[in-house]
């Protein structure tokens, strides 16, 4: 485990940095990012950055908004992804330099935190508000001293939306400050670098400039991709607040407009302006609309006012932690970093159905604004069970997805079938690199679980008739297209990438294969379902998707066959074919800075070894636990643990939670406080480049199915809940088929509450257990 290094003030419900901190700047840049699942705005100051190169990344991002460029292969071959796309990085509309003087222009300063000298300083992020607040004292060179107070919203109930607000006192003389607004249009993405993960292979402005509108307090960017063809339009208005007379002095500088508002002011006096700024694509609108919608958002955010949009971010939240919130009694590192993480979470998922969770949120470029599997198998979990609507939209996304996932199962010559892609926005495939890429076939089955797991907790058959059971058929198709039986009559899956990235194009990857048994499983019953149930969808369907009457048939016998590679010396699931018989690695001679691997040596190096990035076989013992009996997720978790580095932050999560229910409760601890904090406390040193949402994700699955116990394969509840010493209770809520239910484990015991719904049933520790309306409590002693 890495040294941990708290900064903050484990303040359970608020990020607070009390003193400033230019060495994390970069980081802290991610850390205080705000983000409504769609505008994701770095933490950067209004005023800007002036440190030293490379300690600062600012960026606003939308989320879905992309450029597309050509991937270039010195060496190509056939069907290789040839278009990557990225996220990108839009004008900054949050920017207020403040200006000082004494009543004589001239003797103006600007204000800058690394100039001069900060007395006071806070800065803080109340998970509860939504609102990033800065107050401090300044002393300029000059000696001229002053107060600010600075405050930026993005709106949660209005995906367009931010505001923000300063106020500057002069604490010492009487004179005017100067606030410069502006809209910078002269942005760029990072380049990439010798890390995979970060940057894109895009050099220059993405954005072409169409037009430039400023007006009064209103200034507008019209811009337009160069080659996904999108236009984008930013806007502001800012308002000088409490003093309507003040007329703003505008400029254009190029790419950047400004909007100047100089106001005289006594000492101890207050001066503020308010800034409304808002983003619109033709991604979500006829072109013609977008600079009409952009005024009219601005003039009725200037009218609602500032601190409404502050009251109903309150209220937005609070709806939120009603439902989400989980409570940890004890430890408030933990407390912080789980909370930390779920807010990040829902700052970073977009809930139209055009757009999905990328890995790093709207919060950074690292992974270019891509969606992966994360989604599925990390995310969805926690959106299901708490927001079932985004859950929900997150699905539409895939089926938005289908046609390109049609297309790309063409390419990869399967004549049918869905396969989609490993890392996209758009629903193309984006993986330059196939082999830790389109590889990962599981991708599909994934996709089936979270749909599967989707209509157990929902029971929502509309949405299996219209578009979930054709998402299920149609990508079970492609395990009997790349499948096979071997002499023996088993059904193999070869060349093909499961989970693990240190390990790439092996036959009969355990995880892959027992996820494409579920997988076909599950969409031979949805057929046979819906032919006896819902005769006329099926119809529908199958003559969509020109279904055999025989593959159904098919897709049962590949499931019972599946071969599912077993070592029945170790008594171990073997990761693949070969995994146990390579060398293994030499841990002992790896000096830790050379972790990750993935930065220290050749790809063929680590393949050739085994050693694992991430859960692999510990995944599947998660997500299809009932399969598996405990002394044989044991023997695996003990193996597998012996041979994982943990480079992914996919990885720690799943760990801790196989390690509480196999018993190894000090484990279950120790990875699941580095699955809470990994970003608070930076343990993978690349969080600058944006959050780790599936690890932030990570953390509730760590308390529902780690510490709770819960499982939900095989179609039943179970809880199996247990309390780590260090703690002296927790409670998490879940929305399950119209009920809301209430776990609170303490040394006392568990109660379980239904605080909404008629009725419920599940299992604790294997024991019935039936909860309705009119008996909506149970208790069992520890
Ligand atoms: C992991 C993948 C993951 C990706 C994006 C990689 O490091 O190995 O499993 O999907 O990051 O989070």
């Amino acid at each position: 485990m890495q040294v941990r290094n708290h900064r903050f003030p484990p303040d359970p419900w608020c990020l607070r940095e009390d003193a400033p901190d230019a060495a994390s700047h970069f980081l802290n840049e991610t850390l205080f990012a705000l983000g409504n699942g769609y505008i994701g705005v770095r933490g950067t100051a209004e005023e800007g950055w002036s440190g030293p190169a490379g300690t600062s990344r600012d960026g606003t991002y939308l989320n879905g908004f992309h450029e597309s460029e050509p991937i270039h292969y010195p060496e190509t071959a056939f069907a290789l992804a040839k278009t990557n796309q990225f996220m990108l990085n839009v004008p900054n509309a949050k920017g207020i330099a403040i200006w000082i003087d004494d009543g004589n222009a001239s003797s103006g300063e600007r204000f800058d935190p690394l100039q001069g000298t900060l007395g006071t300083y806070r800065r803080s992020l109340d998970l509860r508000h939504g609102v990033l607040e800065r107050t401090l004292t300044w002393t300029a060179p000059s000696g001229r001293s002053i107060a600010l107070r600075s405050r930026r919203l993005v709106c949660l109930d209005n995906r367009h939306l931010l505001a923000l607000e300063v106020e500057v006192t002069p604490l010492n003389f009487s004179g005017t400050v100067r606030f410069v607004s502006s809209l910078d249009g002269a942005v760029r993405n990072l380049e990439a670098g010798d890390d995979p993960r970060i940057g894109s292979a895009v050099s220059g402005a993405s954005l072409q400039l169409l037009s430039a509108e400023q007006e009064g307090d209103f200034s507008a960017l019209v811009q337009r991709t160069r080659n996904s063809g999108f236009t984008l339009v930013s806007a502001t208005l800012t308002e000088v607040a409490d003093r309507p007379a003040v007329q703003a002095q505008c400029r254009r500088d190029d790419l950047r407009l400004e909007q100047t508002y100089a106001i005289p002011v006594a000492q101890g006096e207050k001066a503020a302006v308010r800034k409304y700024a808002c983003y619109h694509t033709s991604r979500d609108y006829p072109e013609t609309e977008l600079m009409p919608r952009s005024r009219d958002l601005l003039d009725a955010a200037r009218a609602e006012g500032f601190d409404a949009l502050v009251v109903r971010q309150a209220a937005y939240l609070a709806g939120f932690w009603q439902q989400a919130d989980v409570e940890i009694d004890g430890d408030d590192l933990l407390q912080q970093g789980i909370r930390f993480n779920q807010y990040h979470l829902l700052q970073s998922v977009g809930r139209d159905g055009k757009t999905n969770i990328s890995a790093k949120g709207v919060t950074g470029e690292g992974y270019e604004g891509h969606y992966f599997w994360d989604t599925e198998i990390y995310i969805f979990p926690f959106f299901l069970y708490n927001k079932p609507e985004i859950a929900r939209a997150l699905l539409e996304y895939r089926w938005a997805g289908l046609e390109s996932a049609r297309r790309r199962a063409r390419q990869m010559s399967h004549a049918k079938g869905a396969l989609y892609p490993w890392r996209t926005i758009a629903g193309e495939e984006c993986s330059a690199y196939f082999p830790a890429g389109t590889a990962q076939y599981h991708i599909n089955a994934d996709i089936a679980y979270s749909i599967r797991q989707y209509l157990d907790a929902t029971g929502d058959d509309a949405w299996l008739r219209a578009h979930g059971a054709e998402i299920v058929m149609e990508t079970a198709r492609i395990w009997t297209g790349i499948g096979s039986y071997d002499r023996q009559g088993r059904f193999v899956i070869n060349e093909v990438t499961g989970p693990d990235e240190y390990t790439a194009l092996v036959n009969n990857n355990y995880y892959t294969n027992a996820m494409a048994q579920a997988h076909l499983e599950f969409a031979a019953a949805i057929a046979a379902r819906l032919a006896s149930e819902f005769p006329e969808d099926h119809a529908r369907i199958a003559q969509s998707m020109s279904l055999d009457p025989a593959e159904p048939e098919e897709w049962a016998n590949a499931a019972r066959l599946m071969r599912l590679p077993y070592d029945a010396e170790l008594r171990i699931h073997e990761q693949d074919d070969s995994f146990l018989s390579k060398k293994p690695w030499d841990f002992a001679n790896t000096p830790a800075e050379n972790y990750p691997l993935l930065l220290n040596y050749h790809p063929m190096v680590i393949y050739r070894h085994q050693v694992c990035k991430q859960a692999d076989v510990v995944l599947a013992l998660l997500l299809l636990s009932s399969r598996f009996e405990l002394d044989d997720k044991r023997r695996d978790f003990d193996y597998y643990e012996a041979v994982t580095t943990h480079d992914s932050s996919l990885s720690s999560c799943i760990f801790s939670i196989v390690a509480a229910e196999v018993g190894y409760a000090g484990k279950a601890y120790d990875y699941f406080m580095e699955t809470a904090r990994l970003d608070l406390d930076d343990t993978h040193g690349n969080t600058c480049h944006g959050v780790h949402t599936a690890a932030m994700a990570g953390t509730w699955l760590g308390v529902a199915y780690g510490f709770g116990g819960m499982r939900t394969d095989g179609g039943s509840l179970r809880f199996a809940p247990t309390l780590p010493a260090q703690w002296q209770g927790y409670r998490f809520r879940i929305q399950l088929r119209g009920c809301l239910l209430e776990v609170g484990v303490n040394v006392a015991g568990t109660t379980y509450r239904l605080a909404r719904g008629d009725a419920l049933r599940f299992t604790h520790h294997g024991r019935p257990v039936e909860l309705t309306a009119a008996q909506p409590e149970h208790q069992e002693a520890a």
